[in-house]
């Protein structure tokens, strides 16, 4: 008899106690907007933004409403400007060609590897055509950080980082989002760390920090922030820079701190996960798994894998077998965009010309959420399903 998955893909852990108690200590006082402080008090928010700041090892740190926010904001305080051109990840999620729009700007897509990463070869013939690249770590696979900010800087390419999916994750022992002027994280319940919605900028350059602080809507009560530049930065910019709401709030970020606290141990433990659907899938046909450098320490939140040169009613025969089973995969192929998953030629805002090298990957690319519920033994399980699936049709 065939075995089935029974696991939950979209089922993070609960809050934890100690998350919940100090949510309640928020509840319980009131005081719930990042400004709303007793005498004497410092609030969650500026606290959570000290112990990210010091986590990611930025001078400056900043708690939004989300990470797709933190994106924008990012745009703004680095300069970028409506009609203007932005480099971008062909391959990434929604959020990242929208923020590049909400600032009325134009995404110009870059190719996508075999590796899931940035195609650097693309990059160096596109630097030329924007001041600004917003990298997204998609599926936290992190490219050369090394080549690819030689390249931006001799181009004179401001870098953002959306590290949406790499919070926690590094390249040659450097924390993802500390390689580019800026970088983004989101704290949306399918990421590394939880409160339902909510983001965080890192920089160390204060006047982006300050602009940032400005843009999230902090008025002129930016000397509660104990992870922004000294007041006198905002001196030159706070008359000329735009409120555009977007704060973080006590209650988020009161639940968000023990997890920051804990999210080093929890590394391990979605590398453990990965590393077992990893092995149990190396040897299935047809299969080709994405190698991880030795430089890039990664969070293993979600796991990646390609049917490269399928054709597309064999991937989707895939799909609808291990479906049957239990077994949730997301596929970038799909000619119309489902849940989560689209595509550079979805966002018809911003319209591309056709990307061949890119096209065969993403008709290839196949995904799953690895949450922490999941055992080892639950991965293993799964792999076993879709290793024995991707034998019955490419065996046949
Ligand atoms: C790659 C990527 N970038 C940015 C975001 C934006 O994060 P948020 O949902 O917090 O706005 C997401 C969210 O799913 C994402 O997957």
């Amino acid at each position: 008899m065939s075995e089935n998955f029974t696991g939950n893909f979209t089922q993070q852990e609960p809050i934890s106690d100690e998350g919940i108690s100090a949510a309640l200590d928020v509840l319980h006082h009131g005081r719930l907007h990042r400004y709303n402080q007793a005498p004497g008090e410092t609030g969650e928010v500026a606290l959570l933004e000290q112990e990210f700041a010091a986590f990611i090892g930025a001078k400056y740190a900043l708690a939004v409403a989300s990470g797709g926010y933190a994106l924008a904001t990012a745009l703004r305080a680095v300069g970028v400007k409506p009609g203007d051109a932005v480099l971008c990840n062909a391959f990434t999620l929604a959020p990242v060609p929208g923020a590049i729009a909400a600032v009325g700007a134009q995404p110009v897509y870059v190719d996508v590897t075999e590796a899931l990463t940035i195609d650097l070869e693309d990059l160096a013939d596109k630097a030329g055509h924007a001041d600004v690249l917003m990298l997204s770590h998609m599926r936290g696979h992190i490219c050369d950080m090394d080549r690819l900010m030689a390249i931006c800087t001799a181009a004179g390419v401001t870098v953002i980082e959306d590290c949406a999916h790499t919070m926690g994750a590094s390249w040659r022992g450097v924390p993802s989002g500390r390689h580019g002027a800026v970088g983004c994280y989101s704290t949306q319940t399918y990421k590394h760390i939880n409160s339902g919605e909510g983001g965080l900028l890192v920089t160390s350059d204060a006047e982006i920090a300050a602009r940032a602080v400005m843009l999230s809507g902090s008025y002129m009560l930016y000397e509660r922030h104990i992870a922004a530049p000294p007041p006198e930065t905002f001196e030159n910019i706070r008359f000329e820079t735009p409120n555009i709401s977007g704060r973080m709030d006590n209650l988020r970020a009161a639940i968000l701190r023990p997890q920051l606290r804990d999210l080093p141990a929890q590394v391990t433990r979605w590398n453990e996960r990965y590393r077992a659907l990893e092995n149990g899938l190396r040897d299935a046909p047809g299969l080709t798994m994405v190698e991880r450098p030795e430089s890039e320490g990664f969070v293993g939140s979600s796991f990646q894998f390609l049917a490269l040169d399928w054709s597309e009613p064999m991937v989707q025969e895939l799909l609808v077998r291990c479906a049957a089973r239990g077994v949730e995969l997301k596929w970038f192929g799909a000619a119309e965009p489902t849940g989560f998953t689209s595509r550079y030629d979805s966002w018809q805002y911003a319209p591309t010309p056709k990307m061949p090298k890119s096209d065969r990957i993403l008709a290839a690319t196949l995904d799953m959420r690895v949450p922490l519920t999941f055992s080892l033994a639950d991965c293993a399980l799964i792999a076993r399903i879709i290793h024995a699936e991707a034998a019955a049709l490419f065996l046949v």
